[in-house]
């Protein structure tokens, strides 16, 4: 068999793809590119927002076309599989296999099924379950636990993904472990909220430890960079911030998802905190990491957000001065309390909104890179960049930052580099010699062209 699975939506779906590909793999298929040379096509989807649904739907309607014509078993897994919408959508577009969150080991027995095979519970097993180490991979997820116990208003991931779960910190460590082998240098650990790691009812019992405690556990493992995503502010403890100040492979790197700066409508997402109470974990978390990398996200638009409470979300996020953001217009989805209960705004209003955010996100970004500039940076270059002659990567902080190759570090590594120039959204520089001087870059096969795209000569 050759397969092929095709992402959408957050880290966790790129994890639990991983999971199923070395199901696959020790099920005997062949991992494929693309669509044109697959016969079983398997699509991870996300429910979070309208967008990511569409570019299913669409997708699903031309492998429908392609079934048409050839042999094909089509898939779909992840967070859209859970849900009545998303089965709909399966039954319309002829859908062979449906895999909710919780029943991906099942992929074995739903392709030796003849019939058309739905799973759809949440099965234990998948806690336990070690998935082998990416290959040839500098960077490595790894899912801590699975699953939400909050319910904020707009969210449609507790349905999909269940209660939360933790895994066990032996079952943790023993895949981090694999990882390690296998050459990984930086590990990020994964959950819905990894703050309320080991508070599920489950865990208690176990006797598992806190988050805080789990990262200092895993910074004696010998990984060089932990990173962790992401995090409610409501489960979010001063001792975290103390484990990533004293655990040194613990990245100063802290995405606290705030959603609004008003209260009132914090209170109608029901997200448990209030501005003052989130303004607190931020004073917390520069306390104990004076220089912590501050990231977000932030929905515009939420039902009855007036102008007022808006310019609240603009006033926190100058209060904070983020270095980055990830920004959202409300999208209703069906199932979710508020879709149910409150009318949504005009698509203009929330557009607009939209708009002045980013710019406020770009001024904030830009101060916060150009701070950087003339700082040295320990960068994770993943590999060639887009230009021919540079490698990208990003920083501790998780800015992308792009280098010219250089001679003695032409590939995938972690290297110092000092950072010549900043912009918004990435940042460029050189790799540096253990005297701190830059290493000379590698000959170019054509130095004019990459003259004219070399970010560093624009400087
Ligand atoms: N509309 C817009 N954004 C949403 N998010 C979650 N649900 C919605 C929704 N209904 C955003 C939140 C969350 C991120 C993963 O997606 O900001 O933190
Ligand atoms: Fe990830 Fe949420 Fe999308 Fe599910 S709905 S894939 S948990 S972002």
């Amino acid at each position: 068999m050759k397969a092929t699975v095709i992402t959408y939506g957050c880290q966790m779906n790129e994890y639990d793809t991983h999971l199923v590909e070395s199901q696959l793999v020790s099920l005997g298929a062949d991992l494929v590119p693309g669509v044109d040379e697959a016969d079983f096509v398997l699509v991870n989807t996300c429910a979070v927002r309208g967008k990511p649904v569409d570019k299913v739907r669409s997708l699903l309607g031309q492998l429908r076309k392609v079934k048409a014509q050839r042999p094909l078993v089509v898939g779909m897994m992840g967070c859209l599989a859970q849900l009545e919408e998303g089965q709909q959508m399966a039954r319309k577009f002829e859908v062979d296999v449906l895999l909710g969150p919780g029943s991906l080991l099942d992929i074995g027995q739903a392709l030796e099924s003849n019939e058309r095979f739905w799973g759809l519970q949440f099965k234990d097993e998948l806690h336990e379950h070690i998935p082998p180490a990416p290959s040839g991979k500098l960077q490595a997820h790894l899912t801590i636990m699975r699953g939400c116990d909050h319910h904020c208003t707009y969210c449609i991931v507790p349905t999909t993904r269940g209660p939360q779960v933790s895994r066990s910190p032996d079952d943790i460590l023993r895949e981090l472990d694999l990882q390690l082998a296998a050459g990984v240098q930086e590990v990020t650990l994964l959950g819905q909220n990894v703050n309320a790691y080991g508070v599920d009812q489950g865990a208690r019992l176990a006797g598992y430890p806190s988050f805080a405690d789990l990262l200092r556990l895993v910074g004696r493992s010998g990984v060089r960079r932990i990173k962790f995503t992401t995090s409610h502010p409501m489960n979010f403890t001063e001792d975290v911030a103390a484990a990533m100040a004293e655990t040194p492979a613990v990245c100063e790197f802290v995405h606290l998802p705030v959603q609004s700066g008003s209260n009132r409508v914090l209170r109608r997402m029901a997200r448990e905190y209030t501005r003052e109470k989130y303004l607190q974990h931020i004073d917390e978390i520069r306390r104990h990491l004076p220089h912590a990398v501050l990231a977000t996200d932030i929905i515009v638009g939420f039902p009855g957000e007036t102008e007022e409470d808006f310019q609240e979300t603009l006033s926190l996020y100058d209060e904070v001065g983020y270095d980055s953001a990830y920004m959202f217009i409300y999208s209703p989805r069906p199932g979710t309390p508020s879709y149910k209960h409150f009318a949504d705004l005009p698509r203009e209003l929330k557009t607009e909104r939209l708009q002045r955010l980013i710019a406020r996100q770009k001024e904030w970004s830009a101060r916060r890179n150009a701070e950087k500039v003339g700082t040295v940076q320990e960068v994770l270059l993943r590999g060639d960049a887009h230009d021919a002659g540079f490698l990208e990567g990003h920083t501790r902080g998780n800015h992308p930052t792009v280098v010219p190759k250089a001679i003695g570090a032409s590939g995938a590594g972690v290297y110092p580099v000092r950072i010549e120039h900043a912009t918004p959204h990435m940042m460029y520089g050189r790799i540096l010699d253990a005297f701190g001087e830059p290493l000379p870059e590698q000959p170019r096969l054509n130095p004019e062209a990459a003259a004219v795209t070399s970010p560093l000569q624009m400087a």
